[in-house]
């Protein structure tokens, strides 16, 4: 092969190309000492960096699912106990939304619970079918495991918005929710007392 002469020969890098990878080596050794100092500040706070909104209780029967629910790799799309991916929804907190029944329901006849297709479970070829297919006994234990999966007021998992005014939520309200449905529906955080506690 001729080379050509032109190109393997080597160039002085422009100022502005110096000047380019000064601010991204800047960038990166700042955001390595960042890191740093946020990890020592984790390490050695007693505060926790990020409030935890959901928590769980297991029972025997749910320590049962959650080994199953381990060995039969849920945790390649879901997210649980902290631990997994975030490839399908996040399962911590799911408790509180739906029941032991649903879930059982769901793991068994996913579509038919959702009442539209759905993107993972079902039958083959999607990719997690083997849950169809996992014996009743450890989709009921997987279910039971599941429901302890608790999420506390103020969680994305929780029904219940957070405690208190939060401006962010008046902006997204403000901004996404047509004027129509303000007339139809009443702003859940709108409701009284009484209310409360409905999860
Ligand atoms: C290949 C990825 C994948 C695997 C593996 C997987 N799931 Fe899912 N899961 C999803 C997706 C995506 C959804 C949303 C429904 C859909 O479209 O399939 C979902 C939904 C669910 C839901 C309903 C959540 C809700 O509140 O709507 C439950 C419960 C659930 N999965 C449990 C399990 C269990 C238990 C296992 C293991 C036995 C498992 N999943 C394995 C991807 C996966």
């Amino acid at each position: 092969m001729i080379k050509n002469n032109q190109q393997t020969k080597k160039q002085p890098l422009k100022t502005g190309e110096k000047l380019l990878f000064i601010v991204a080596g800047a960038f990166i050794v700042l955001a390595s000492i960042a890191f740093g100092i946020m990890q020592y500040v984790m390490a050695t706070s007693d505060k926790p960096i990020f409030n935890q909104y959901t928590h769980y209780d297991l029972n025997a029967e749910g320590q049962k699912g959650s080994l199953i629910f381990r060995e039969a790799a849920c945790t390649e799309c879901h997210r649980a106990m902290r631990g997994g991916t975030n490839m399908g929804n996040n399962l911590d907190g799911i408790g509180t939304k739906r029941t032991v029944q649903w879930i059982e329901d769901f793991l068994r006849n996913p579509e038919e619970v959702y009442g539209h297709e759905t993107m993972d479970h079902g039958p083959k070829p999607k990719q997690a079918y083997y849950v169809g297919e996992m014996s009743e006994q450890d989709r009921h234990l997987m279910a039971i495991y599941l429901s302890q999966l608790i999420s506390e007021q103020g969680s994305p998992s929780s029904p219940v918005p957070p405690k208190g005014e939060s401006p962010f939520i008046d902006a997204m309200v403000k901004t996404w929710a047509p004027d129509a449905w303000k007339e139809k529906y009443t702003d859940i955080r709108d409701k009284k007392p009484s209310n409360e506690g409905v999860q």
